[in-house]
């Protein structure tokens, strides 16, 4: 049976420190890897728009020296004419070797991995998950902070919609002594599913709307972007869109070491003018997004070099 990735917590602790020690030595010494998947190939299949993560799971494929196919829209494959998850990934598992899938409805990775016969990896499903972005998160937060444990970690703007915290926050609950710090507005809060977790496994976490008043304490601040697409209706967007906006007065209010991380896309929730802040970590992040996967498609290929 394939193994394949629909929330971090499929990995273990253990997992998840083989993957980032592995994306390391990729970094590290590429030209290892480069033949490591000669004649595989991956398959992109995005049902919603993505820049880094479709083009970083490309990247990562070509670095290893396999094959892309895919489709970037549901526009362009046969959706469009009413095609199932289902039947289009037991296409796909005649066509590749592994598959990368980006879907606007939740669970409907899991419903495509249920039929496939490769390993099929969420790439965003809906507001649920975003397991391939927490990956890169972790690797970005282990390799900047040198740690995984002792951290306050604030999470900033759409917590509701927002799929990379939800897996975020899930899989820094596994790691020692971290605690949360949940910034938005009340309309905007993490789903019930998320504190209950959190409650359950007895973590430190506080739901606040003032940014700056947390700024001081925080270790990494986590800022995401309010999710257009999913808002029911564009009067309630508008509303919520500026809520927070990351600016240099805010960043004088943080520690020396903090560290802001952003998923991507930014719309306006991070004001330009703190890109040049070296505590402004999203796009050197972005770049950690392609080497983890090129981490996870040699892990669930059971490639070894
Ligand atoms: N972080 C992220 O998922 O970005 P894309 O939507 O561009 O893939």
């Amino acid at each position: 049976m394939p193994r394949h990735l629909m929330n971090p917590m499929d990995l273990t602790v253990e997992e998840i420190q083989s993957l980032i020690d592995l994306a390391g030595d990729i970094e590290r010494d590429p030209d290892k890897y480069a033949h490591a998947c000669d004649r595989k190939t991956l398959a992109t299949c995005f049902y919603e728009p993505s820049t880094r993560t479709r083009l970083s799971f490309e990247a990562a494929m070509y670095h290893l020296g396999g094959h892309v196919l895919g489709f970037s829209s549901a526009d362009s494959s046969s959706a469009a004419k009413g095609e199932s998850v289902s039947d289009t990934i037991r296409m796909i598992s005649c066509y590749a070797d592994i598959c990368a899938m980006r879907h606007p409805k939740e669970g409907a990775p899991f419903v495509a991995s249920l039929k496939s016969s490769i390993p099929v990896i969420n790439a965003g499903d809906g507001g649920h998950q975003h397991p391939t972005q927490t990956l890169t998160d972790l690797l970005t937060i282990s390799s900047l902070k040198g740690h995984l444990d002792h951290l306050v970690l604030g999470l900033c703007g759409d917590l509701k919609f927002g799929r990379t915290t939800h897996s975020l926050i899930e899989a820094m609950s596994r790691y020692e002594d971290v605690e949360f710090i949940l910034i938005s507005p009340p309309e905007l809060r993490v789903p019930n599913y998320i504190t209950e977790m959190l409650g359950k496994k007895h973590l430190k976490y506080t739901e606040v709307q003032s940014l700056e008043e947390v700024m001081p304490v925080l270790d990494i601040l986590y800022m995401t972007r309010v999710q257009r697409e999913r808002f029911f209706n564009e009067d309630d967007y508008v509303r919520m869109k500026d809520f927070y906006v990351l600016d240099k007065p805010k960043m004088e209010l943080a520690k020396k070491d903090m560290l802001v991380l952003h998923p991507l896309p930014r719309v306006n929730e991070i004001s330009v003018e703190v890109d040049d802040d070296p505590r402004a970590v999203y796009f050197k992040q972005a770049q950690y997004g392609m080497y983890i996967r090129m981490a996870l498609i040699l892990t669930l290929l059971g490639i070894e070099v």
